[in-house]
């Protein structure tokens, strides 16, 4: 597979050496109810930029969100767990400031030592940041006494807000190093695909799946549909999905019916072999959803209320083996049941492994629940995949082939 060249400036493109440099990051991780980091991911992910700067000599202030405050202190939402985790990780102290402007900011970050990093507190306890205010921007660039801006905070590109857009036109903006890995490994499988190149998109909201779909079938060989997805279009066939979750009717009907268009377009009579439907399915029969609620494999016909589809059945899987082993490229996003429920895992599982047992096959996963459930067998098997997202919305709409606000303004590459 031929790698895309990552378009615009990254820290090994200027001289970070000495600086005082505000670094974005995600850590938008997920909390246990004792509010303890239950996946530090993309704390991990962040080390790789972190380290390049401060052997270096740069100074580096930190700025992330977490979780959906409503635009005012939340203490739940707070950084603070994120702080210890980071230092933690890179064995060194990690100051943390309980707030991201202001005059606590400015002394914390007035004298700071090369090597020295800090972290400020979650920038969604302003409303300027969610509203991409150039005044909170720069209200953030000189209580930091920042520099250089750096853009390392791949899941939340996709947001026009201040540390991602407004930034940008304060302060000389570049790219960190896992914002080019992220990108550099979607859009080589989405542009310059080894072929065939086949396609999963699994979750539940068809609108919000609408631009994979469309950008899929247009650059995929093979496209398959699971998840919650696939009940739209059962259904949209005359199927009875029972009591199965769809979307709702008739917006749902033109979304599902533009993509068959699409398809058939493509490939006209072959679309069957090309654009792929479960041909089974695993119900719960009463509809209820717990871990130990059994798993009933039944065919698309036997499904009647009050049955409920979470999964996908164990002919899909043998199917999906093949097509996995066939392709040379395959990029997954959502999962293709209710993959949190052991008994409902089954689809998502046999996708992953499949994966994992073919490394000659580029794999490109992402969508937030997707990267959490395969990152098990990544870590089983010590790496299986060829990349694992740390995006949601953001890796779904750089597949989709969309810009995203928060890297076109970075610096471009001459
Ligand atoms: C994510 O978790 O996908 C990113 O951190 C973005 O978060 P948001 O959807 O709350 O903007």
């Amino acid at each position: 597979m031929a790698s895309v060249k990552f378009p615009y400036k990254t820290v090994k493109d200027i001289s970070v050496e000495g600086k005082q440099i505000l670094m974005r990051a995600d850590y938008n991780v997920p909390l246990n109810e004792d509010d303890t980091i239950a996946d530090d991911y993309r704390i991990v992910a962040s080390l790789p930029t972190i380290k390049y700067l401060t052997e270096r000599g740069a100074r580096v202030v930190i700025v992330a969100h977490l979780g959906r405050p409503h635009d005012q202190v939340e203490l739940k939402y707070s950084l603070t767990p994120v702080a210890e985790r980071l230092s933690r990780l890179l064995g060194k102290p990690v100051r943390f400031v309980p707030d991201c402007v202001g005059a606590v900011v400015s002394t914390a970050t007035r004298n700071m030592k090369p090597g020295e990093v800090v972290l400020l507190e979650n920038l969604r306890f302003y409303p300027g940041e969610k509203k991409n205010d150039l005044e909170f921007a720069r209200h953030l660039v000189e209580s930091t006494h920042a520099e250089l801006f750096v853009q390392d905070g791949f899941g939340v590109v996709h947001r026009a807000h201040a540390s991602t857009s407004a930034i940008t036109k304060l302060l000389p903006s570049v790219a960190g190093i896992l914002l080019e890995k992220e990108y550099v490994a979607i859009k080589s499988a989405t542009d310059s695909p080894n072929r065939p190149l086949t396609t999963v998109i699994g979750g539940a909201k068809i609108a919000d799946k609408m631009p994979l779909a469309r950008k899929f079938i247009q650059i995929a060989d093979n496209v398959v549909i699971g998840g919650a997805l696939a009940n739209n279009f059962f259904r949209r066939a005359g199927r009875d999905i029972g009591d199965s979750v769809a979307d709702d009717g008739v917006e749902a009907d033109k979304l599902v019916d533009q993509i068959l268009a699409d398809a058939k377009a493509k490939w006209g009579d072959a679309t069957s072999e090309h654009f792929i439907l479960p041909s089974d399915v695993a119900v719960s029969d009463d509809g209820s959803l717990t871990n130990d609620t059994p798993r009933h494999e039944v065919g698309l016909s036997d499904v009647h209320a009050p049955a409920k589809i979470y999964d996908a059945g164990l002919k899909t899987m043998d199917k999906l083996d093949e097509l996995v082993a066939e392709s040379g490229t395959v990029i997954w996003n959502g999962t293709l049941g209710m993959a949190e429920y052991p008994n409902f895992a089954h689809g998502s599982a046999r996708l992953a492994l499949a994966l994992a047992k073919n490394p000659r096959v580029v794999s490109v996963i992402g969508g937030g629940d997707t990267a959490d459930f395969v990152r098990h067998w990544d870590s089983l098997e010590g790496g299986s995949f060829t990349h694992v997202s740390t995006g949601g919305g953001a890796s779904l709409e750089l597949m989709a082939g969309m810009d995203l606000p928060g890297i076109s303004a970075l610096e471009p590459k001459q």
